[in-house]
């Protein structure tokens, strides 16, 4: 039996706990996320809280999902578990956890690259893409560009050198009084605000290379918003920013992304990370491809945000080639020195 058959697969890098079963590398039985409410209190994410929740989550949410899939644990064939990059105690919860339980079951474990996981999480709902594919992973942490030669072989491309793309979202929503996390919500407001109210920068687009840069567009938010009576700020103002927010940021991944296809000659373009969730980036990213004749795999907003099918996913491939945890394996935080090739 392959040891692909059904694997659980476990994801705890940040501050979503997130449980799946996947069954022979690619039918997703069943997954479970649990939003970690607690940091809204605190306006962004407490790694020790993190850890803490994702330890109180793990039990109970392994045995709901097994339970939905109609897995009982004895039937598993191997566990997949988020290695890297992420907070460090929130990852050591979640690969303790993972060990322990596959050595309970006498199953193997593999460790599984959190940022090469967004990268082929459109895969569970789409055919594989034709290749080279360009792949954006936009998330609260990173911003990357990657061209995907096949399974493990990547070239980079672009990545952001100061914040992330949905870490400027977060920020102007907590600039502009709207809570944790900003994206839904300034996605939300952007649609009934004018995009062309103020001129923000697009950080870099003007620039061959295909890096970005956000701080510098959220600090000309943060000007627009003390030049302003309040706060409370009007209804309508508070659209009008978050829609020229949104535009600036929407250009300037647009913008560097479909140079990017058009340079390696793309065959077809994947997205993933909690901003790919976001609608005008989705739509302004399908009109591109159909420009230029190629396919959008862009999962559904549940496997855009973190999620433990991707890690599945990723897991079986890796499991199929022959990988397995070794006890000369650690948890890894940062993206650089997690295994991919970023020169
Ligand atoms: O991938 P993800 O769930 O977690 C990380 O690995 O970071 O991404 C979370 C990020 C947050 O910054 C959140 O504000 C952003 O994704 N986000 C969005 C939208 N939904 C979530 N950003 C823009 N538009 C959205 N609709
Ligand atoms: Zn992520």
């Amino acid at each position: 039996m392959s040891v692909a058959r059904l694997v659980l697969g476990i994801e705890t890098s940040c501050d979503d706990t997130s449980v799946a079963v996947l069954e022979d590398g690619h039918a997703l039985r069943a997954q479970l996320i649990a939003a970690q409410d607690v940091h809204r209190l605190y306006g962004g994410i407490v790694p020790e809280l993190a850890s803490r929740a994702h330890l109180e989550l793990l039990p109970r949410l392994v045995s709901r999902t097994l339970s939905e899939a109609r897995v009982a644990p004895a039937e598993l064939t191997a566990v997949a578990v988020t290695r890297a990059p992420g907070l460090v105690g929130s990852l050591v919860v979640g690969v303790a956890f993972a060990r322990a339980y596959a050595a309970a079951l006498g199953i193997p474990v593999v460790g599984v690259n959190h940022i090469e996981a967004h990268l082929h999480a459109a895969t569970l709902e789409h055919r594989v893409s034709p290749l080279p594919a360009v792949a954006l992973v936009v998330s609260g942490g990173h911003t990357e560009l990657v061209e995907v030669l096949g399974f493990g072989r990547y070239r980079w491309l672009g990545s952001t050198r100061d914040d992330a793309a949905g870490e400027a979202y977060d920020k102007v929503a907590k600039l502009l009084g709207l809570g944790f996390p900003g994206g839904p919500v300034i996605d939300r407001l952007a649609a009934q605000g004018n995009r062309a109210a103020y001129a923000f920068p697009r950080p870099m687009l003007d620039r061959p290379d295909l890096d970005f840069s956000f701080s510098g567009l959220k600090t000309a938010v943060a000007l627009a918003v003390g030049a302003l009576d309040g706060p409370p700020y009007a209804d309508a103002t508070v659209a009008d920013l978050a829609a020229s927010f949104q535009a600036a940021v929407v250009d300037t991944l647009v913008g560097k992304t479909l140079r990017a296809v058009d340079r390696v000659g793309a065959r077809a373009l994947c997205v993933g990370g909690g901003v790919a969730a976001n609608r005008e980036l989705r739509a302004r990213l399908a009109a591109g491809c159909a420009e230029r004749d190629i396919p959008l795999r862009v999962p559904s907003p549940r496997l855009c945000a973190d999620n433990a099918g991707m890690i599945a996913l990723v897991g079986a491939w890796m499991l199929e080639r022959g990988d397995r945890w070794t006890d000369d394996l650690d948890v890894v935080a940062s993206l650089e020195e997690s295994g991919l090739p970023m020169e």
